[in-house]
């Protein structure tokens, strides 16, 4: 028997988030962002969940070429364009659009031989700092573009470094509107934070935000962007993953019993403990907390309880106070849903853990088997 740990995608779940996105931005396409693997899930995996997306947005060529395997014949964006001249010659091929961030990638497309013109993303730094023209090189990066018979149509794009926290856009929105307002083109501005505040809350009336073309990435697998501020219940998303295991051994522990490494862990009164069959090397999280209180969450049997000790290499220690009847082979459910329907976000044990859902969805490890839950 495999040792009892798996991560199930949710396709339900992801066809129920793109449609949150669409609700939020009625006017826009919708890139379903899957980079990364699609943040962890996978992108075979995920493709059916997705296929209603207008296009797929990611920024490793091989993954780019993943779907296209998988028959789509949509649009595929590189968010970060190509990394040297012959990936170009991919895009061709298989009919990429790609983001022009920088000068040496407009002189690669000025060089490069092609049938058939591209379609590219004109990158603005508008504050993030990351990639981008910054708004003083923009109009000439726009005009160099325009004028190379490889560039079918140049579409603007930014990207938001604070949608998610109390800075927020207006600044970034209106320097894109100074630096290229009046510019043709399709925009893609919005992550799925912009995409989920600004239609909770729009910035401007008549900003044209949410068009042409939304962004959405965490939102998609039910991640919320702003947690704990806003949860995924408050955004009404529901978790894609679910990891989960099994409890594969009981300890009872009398007062002042230890357990783990380190006896970090000291049981101030008799305690039933069970041991669950998941650990960093599943890419559970080894600095989640443990303890009665403070411990990160955890659903044994759909019952919320917390872990306690150090999470180990293999293996984590939970308190089964609150689930009496749980014993072996209980359900664990580390996060995502039980089989009752209790649901533990992945933000929350990612709180726990001092990171953010997006690290821990993208961290599973390649010997924790998946499965796929079709609905
Ligand atoms: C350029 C770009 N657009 C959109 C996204 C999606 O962001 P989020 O997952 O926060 O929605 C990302 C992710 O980092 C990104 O790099």
């Amino acid at each position: 028997m495999p040792r009892p740990i798996l991560a199930t995608v949710h396709l339900p779940a992801l066809r129920h988030n793109l449609d949150r996105a669409r609700q939020c931005a009625p006017d826009a396409r919708v890139w379903a962002i899957v980079k990364a693997n699609a943040y962890g899930h996978g992108i075979e995996r995920v493709f059916d969940g997705l296929r209603g997306a207008d296009g797929f947005a990611l920024l490793d060529l091989a993954e780019a070429e993943r779907v296209r395997a998988l028959g789509w014949r949509g649009p595929i964006l590189l968010l970060e364009g190509v990394f040297e001249p012959r990936d170009l010659e991919l895009c061709s091929r298989l009919g990429l659009w790609h983001a022009v961030h920088r000068n040496e990638q407009i002189d690669w497309l000025a060089a490069h031989k092609t049938h058939t013109p591209h379609r590219v993303f004109l990158k603005l730094n508008s504050g993030m700092n990351r990639l981008g023209f910054r708004p003083e090189a923009f109009r000439s990066a726009w005009a160099r573009l325009g004028a190379l018979p490889q560039v079918e149509e140049i579409s603007l794009m930014t990207h938001f470094s604070d949608a998610d926290g109390p800075r927020g856009i207006a600044h970034q929105v209106a320097l894109f509107q100074r630096a290229a307002g009046d510019l043709p083109g399709e925009r893609s501005l919005c992550n799925s934070a912009a995409t989920l505040r600004n239609a909770a809350d729009p910035l401007a009336e008549g900003l044209p935000l949410a068009a042409d073309w939304v962004r959405p990435g965490i939102m998609v697998y039910g991640g919320a962007p702003d947690h704990p501020q806003r949860t995924a219940a408050d955004w009404n998303l529901q978790p894609a993953m679910t990891l989960a295991s099994r409890v594969i051994g009981v300890q009872d522990l009398a007062e002042g019993e230890t357990v783990g490494y380190g006896s970090t862990f000291t049981a101030p009164r008799t305690l039933r403990i069970g041991v669950v069959a998941c650990g960093y090397a599943d890419g559970y999280p080894r600095h989640a907390p443990g303890g009665l209180e403070t411990g990160a969450p955890v659903l044994v049997d759909g019952v919320r309880t917390r872990i306690v000790g150090r999470v180990s290499m293999d293996m984590l220690t939970v308190d089964l106070t609150p689930v009496p009847q749980a014993g072996l082979n209980s359900e664990v459910v580390l996060w995502g849903r039980s089989a009752s329907g209790a649901v533990l976000t992945i933000d929350e044990v990612a709180h726990a853990a001092g990171t953010i859902g997006y690290e821990l969805m993208c961290a599973v490890t390649p010997r924790v088997p998946f499965g796929v839950d079709a609905g």
